[in-house]
């Protein structure tokens, strides 16, 4: 948390915040957010919809900011100079907080008829929307279409999270916390300084991975035993999730191969859900050809069982009537490697990231698997003591390559996941253009 506020307050001082604040109850949170940015030395403007003064009166971000809030498009002194125009220049980043369905729709159609989305499609600077809303909202097709199309044209969706709402309703939907927007953006505009010289468009320039094909692997594997039994191990999943929500907020197209946990695939992510590592070979297969990035972050099962009883396996009569135990064995086979599959592709190998979960001599084990499997980055990371490793668990890294490496502190899976996607681009960039 230290780490990231440092790297904030270094993103942010000096800065120019347009804030846009449309209506939805989670407009008074939109104060805080200002307050948060201003504390890293920015200076924040607020360009107000009409419908949002309804929830917070302009005079609130007025005081706070110590300058006029613009709320009309039909504002004849501001307009003397092309008002709207001068907004979007005056603007380093841009962000809509909260985002209503509403703009979030006029956004992604462009239309322009008030002065927050008016700015929005005058404006060249990074883009970044933190959507509010109902669960239901939220999950409609429309809203689902619209994210999406704003994604693809590189605007960063930052959100929206989980948990109960206003309305009572429990989903998806709610305004991202104040401090994670803030994060959010620092770690973005961080990964900003590399350029990949293809890309075109308002946003480009600033998310070197829009629209680049992100493949992500996460979760355990299931190798079944009988119908009713398997062998699996303790993965949860959230390292590989927040990968996946990471990349999606820098335009990425993200597809996340899923063994089964408890977690929601994070918006605009499109996620192919598997149980056994066979499965996972082949979902992986599928599309592997497509993809500029490959990170395998999934526990695969090393071994299955060499054969799988079509019938649930009895207990052994003879242990039933015994008062010895009676010990039953399994054989083991071999799984597949994906890692090793993928790396060793002789044609449209994508650029390969793998993860080395071990309980000792962490970066010796991870240096052998970097070489072993010709990765071009692989992070090391410790499991399996009480505080670090799996589930809820905070976790560091080592990340290694060929002839470099960096260490990540100790942090939650989504701190953690911010930290390393610049990282993973700075490398990619680096290897595509060598
Ligand atoms: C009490 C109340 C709460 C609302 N909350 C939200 C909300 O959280 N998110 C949202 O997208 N719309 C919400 N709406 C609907 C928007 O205010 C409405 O769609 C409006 O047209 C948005 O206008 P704007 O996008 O120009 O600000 C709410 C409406 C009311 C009356």
């Amino acid at each position: 948390m230290e780490l990231t506020s440092l790297h904030s307050r270094s993103t942010f001082a000096g800065k120019r915040v347009l804030l846009g604040v449309t209506g939805g109850i989670a407009a008074y949170k939109a104060a805080v957010l200002l307050r948060e940015f201003q504390k890293l030395g920015a200076t924040v403007q607020v360009v107000m919809t009409e419908q949002a003064q309804q929830f917070v009166g302009s005079m609130t971000f007025a005081a706070l900011t110590n300058m006029p809030v613009r709320t009309s498009l039909n504002d004849e002194q501001a307009e003397l100079s092309m008002g709207h125009i001068e907004l979007a220049r005056w603007a380093d980043v841009f962000i809509i907080a909260p985002a209503s369905a509403n703009t979030i729709a006029k956004l992604a159609y462009g239309i322009a008829d008030n002065l927050l989305t008016t700015i929005a499609l005058a404006s060249e600077k990074p883009l970044f929307v933190a959507p509010a809303m109902n669960q239901k909202m939220w999950a409609h097709t429309a809203t689902q279409e619209n994210i999406a199309t704003l994604r693809q044209r590189g605007i960063a969706i930052i959100g929206p999270g989980n948990g109960e709402q206003a309305c009572g309703d429990v989903g998806s939907g709610r305004m991202s916390e104040p401090e994670e927007i803030v994060a959010t953006i620092a770690a973005q505009m961080s990964a900003d300084v590399i350029q990949a010289p293809e890309l075109s468009g308002s946003n480009a320039e600033h998310l070197p991975l829009l629209g680049k094909k992100v493949m992500l692997t996460a979760g355990p594997t299931r190798e079944p035993i009988d119908p009713v039994r398997y062998i699996s191990n303790h993965s949860s999943g959230r390292m590989g999730y927040a990968l996946a929500e990471q990349f999606a907020l820098v335009g990425a197209e993200v597809t996340l191969v899923s063994g089964p946990v408890c977690l929601q695939p994070p918006a605009g992510v499109t996620k192919v859900s598997i149980n056994s590592a066979e499965q996972l070979l082949a979902a992986v297969m599928a599309q592997i050809s497509e993809q500029d990035i490959f990170v395998s972050v999934a526990a695969v099962a090393d071994y299955r069982p060499a054969t799988v009883a079509e019938q649930k396996m009895k207990k052994n009569p003879a242990a039933i009537n015994s008062a010895e135990k009676q010990n039953l064995q399994i054989e083991l086979t071999e799984n597949p490697d994906i890692l090793r599959t993928v790396s060793g592709l002789m044609h449209d190998r994508p650029f390969c990231v793998g993860f080395a979960a071990e309980t000792e001599k962490v970066v010796e084990h991870a240096r052998n698997k970097l070489l072993n499997k010709r990765l071009d980055m692989i992070c090391a990371n410790q499991v399996g003591s009480e505080q670090i490793g799996f589930g809820d668990k905070p976790n560091a890294l080592e990340v290694l390559w060929q002839d470099g490496s960096t260490s990540i502190a100790m942090t939650d899976k989504t701190d953690l996941a911010r930290q390393l996607v610049p990282v993973i681009t700075e490398r990619y960039c680096a290897t595509i253009t060598s």
